[in-house]
């Protein structure tokens, strides 16, 4: 057994009212962020995933610095951990992130000479991915890559010592070593309409035309309640990116409110299920992740954005979820789409 307890839990009693079993019947994977040493330390957050949702996203876990500290050195445990957890409870995972400007450890910051960031970027993808070839079914490959006023390529040591390149060279990497994987463009600001938008779905463009093997785009969804992007402008650059041929996943969906504002709350629980109603409505959308399993673990703890509280108690925000989803699914159902779409992000379809 491993630090995680990578054993089932006692599956859920009574009717399956988890998001977990409203995306199974709507034909989309239902994920969360996952924190290694929150899962390895909390029962009530591992019970909570397990139930909850059918997908996971190492938080951290398997980020350059996190996972590959120094060269040589390799940190696969909490990796590990996940992976074992993902598997006890069927679960897909989602690696993340292959090459991001941040958390990248000191050693390859020092790499001066591109032909030896060149081989590290490509060593660290190689060796990563195909540890985790056939487990790990989904990767981001590069996260953020477009800056933020959508003018170009954001100037980080990927773009300025290998130049635009490094995007393909990524990705042509992590398909060689696992050919099965569903590889991701990941970013944020890119989800409505505008300057950042359009520059990604250029970028996506001519990757595709240029033969780079992209099989899906990250839509991160960074929101907060009554000021993000209206659902239908969403729905629309879903269609747009979907138009290009790739998956389209809202990646690390989270919408901030006031912490202990109960009408914030109820807006909260709005803005979920307008999105969502939005989104799956496309058709175009197989993956939602949240990004994280309780605001007690969120990154914008003061600002409530999950849809567990810190006790793991449902949110109004979990309604919002779960009444999107058995919306979806009775469309479904009445369309008479085979029960868990044709799209969904099985093993082996990418
Ligand atoms: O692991 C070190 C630990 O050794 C050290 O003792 C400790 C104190 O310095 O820091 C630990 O690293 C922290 C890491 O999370 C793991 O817990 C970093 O300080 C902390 O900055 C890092 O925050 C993460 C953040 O990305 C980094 O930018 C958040 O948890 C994570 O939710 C957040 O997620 C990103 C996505 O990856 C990309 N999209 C944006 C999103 C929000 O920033």
């Amino acid at each position: 057994m491993t630090a995680t307890g990578a054993r089932p839990l006692r599956p859920a009693e009574g009717p399956d009212d988890s998001l977990r079993a409203a995306g199974q019947a709507a034909g989309c994977r239902i994920g969360a962020a996952v924190d290694h040493a929150a899962l390895a330390g909390d029962p009530r957050y591992a019970a909570t995933l397990a139930r909850e949702f059918d997908a996971l996203t190492p938080e951290n876990a398997v980020k350059w610095a996190e996972v590959h500290p120094a060269p040589g050195a390799w940190r696969f445990g909490p990796a590990d951990d996940l992976v074992a957890f993902a598997e006890a409870h069927a679960m897909r995972v989602k690696g993340h992130v292959l090459v991001w400007h941040e958390q990248l450890p000191a050693w390859v910051g020092a790499l001066a000479a591109p032909g030896a960031l060149r081989r590290a970027l490509e060593d660290h993808i190689r060796t990563l991915v195909s540890r985790y070839a056939g487990r790990v079914t989904a990767w981001d490959v590069v996260n953020e890559a477009v800056d933020d006023a959508g003018s170009g390529l954001r100037s980080t040591l990927f773009l300025e010592r290998l130049g635009p390149g490094y995007l393909a060279a990524a990705f042509h990497a992590a398909r060689a070593a696992d050919p099965r994987a569903r590889l991701l463009y990941n970013d944020y600001g890119a989800e409505a309409p505008g300057a950042k938008a359009d520059r990604v779905h250029a970028l996506l463009g001519a990757l595709l035309d240029a033969d780079v093997p992209v099989d899906g785009v990250g839509l991160q969804c960074h929101l907060a309640a009554g000021a993000g992007p209206r659902p239908a402008a969403v729905a629309r650059t879903v269609r747009r990116l979907a138009a290009l041929g790739l998956r389209v996943e809202l990646s690390e969906l989270d919408v901030g409110v006031r912490a202990g504002d109960r009408e914030g709350l109820r807006a909260q629980a709005a803005a979920y299920r307008a999105l969502l109603d939005a989104c799956l409505s496309t058709g175009c959308v197989d993956a939602i992740t949240v990004w994280g399993v309780s605001d007690g673990h969120s990154w914008r703890r003061r600002e409530a954005p999950l849809l567990f509280d810190p006790e793991y108690a449902r949110k109004p925000a979990h309604g919002g979820v779960l009444a999107a989803l058995r919306g979806r699914a009775r469309h479904a159902a009445a369309s008479l789409v085979p029960r868990g779409g044709e799209s969904r992000g099985m093993q082996g379809s990418r």
